[in-house]
């Protein structure tokens, strides 16, 4: 282990997280009664132009009539990106108004670090003059190709950044690769062509101790291929995945849940590899198969996990 250590910055469950449309009071209301870890109110793509300043209200209004926490949620605002005049309006009024009700703000298209700096320094200087208690966090999405190209420098960036997002739609589109879909396979491709993107990017993340999350599937009719996204996003080392439906968040919790043959022998890991300590010895055997130390760092990111699902 290298002598510098980035440690999880901040454990929170994130399996899924469904994003709403803040133009939208009505589904809202419904995703705060849904199932979802995490709730996302969005001000940026999923509002039209003439929206975005009633969806703003509608947020700031959500956050603080709403009991997020006490319903178990984190709740999260997507603001504008920082190449539109929407954006320093959303930091303000959000943070001044319900600047202690919002978990964390999800920065969309971020391309380098000063990106995050600007609103960083926006959200310190919010939290002083209002005399907040609470810190909000960060959340960068990447989805551009400035932004892949820069990813393992936005990870390092520090300061209130806790998680990462894979954008695929604008990652896509900014890439130019041949699909007009949001999310899922292409056909002619070879295996999967965001691949090497989401693992640069969990790389990124967990060497700086960041969660990292996968994006949107938008074919909502597609459970099966969304559950497969987010089984090949869980195997690189995604913790969740977005849902952009109600229906997702279901499918999102099972494949991010640890089962409970997962759960079992995780904790046989653990205990074989307590009885092979205390014989002197570092590895043991398990089922048939050698288990050490290492073994024993998987088997606590699954109890990690199981702890902060029984709550
Ligand atoms: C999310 O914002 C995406 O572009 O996929
Ligand atoms: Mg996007």
């Amino acid at each position: 282990m290298s002598h510098r250590l980035y440690p999880l910055k901040k454990q929170r469950l994130q399996r899924s997280e469904l994003a709403v449309p803040a133009s939208n009071p009505t589904m809202i209301d419904k995703a705060a009664e849904g199932a979802a870890d995490y709730v996302f109110l969005d001000l940026e793509d999923a509002v039209a132009p003439p929206e975005k300043e009633q969806a703003r209200k509608n947020a700031i209004q959500a956050l603080n009539d709403i009991d997020w926490a006490g319903k178990g949620k984190t709740v999260s605002v997507r603001i504008n990106g920082l190449d539109t005049h929407y954006m320093y309006r959303d930091v303000v009024d959000v943070m001044e108004q319900a600047g202690d009700r919002v978990h964390t703000l999800l920065v969309p298209k971020v391309g380098e670090t000063g990106d995050l700096y600007m609103v960083e320094a926006m959200v310190n200087q919010i939290e002083m003059a209002k005399g907040f208690k609470t810190r909000v966090g960060l959340e960068a999405l990447i989805e551009t190709a400035l932004g892949m190209a820069n990813v393992e420098d936005i990870a390092r960036f520090g300061g209130r950044l806790e998680a990462m997002h894979f954008g695929v739609a604008d990652f896509a589109a900014s890439m130019r690769a041949r699909t007009v879909n949001i999310g899922g396979l292409n056909p002619v491709y070879p295996g999967d062509q965001w691949h090497a993107a989401i693992a640069r990017m969990v790389t990124a993340c967990r060497a700086f101790g960041l969660r990292a999350i996968d994006g949107p599937f938008g074919d909502f009719s597609d459970p099966e291929g969304y559950k497969a996204g987010a089984r090949r996003a869980a195997a690189l080392g995604c913790e969740g995945k977005w849902a952009i439906h109600p229906s997702q968040v279901a499918l999102a919790n099972e494949v991010f849940s640890p089962t409970e043959a997962e759960v079992t022998k995780a904790r046989r890991i653990i205990e074989e590899l307590r009885a092979a300590e205390a014989k002197g010895k570092g590895a043991a055997s398990l089922d048939g198969k050698m288990i050490d130390a290492a073994s024993e760092r998987m088997a606590a990111n699954v109890l990690v996990v199981a702890d902060a699902i029984a709550g």
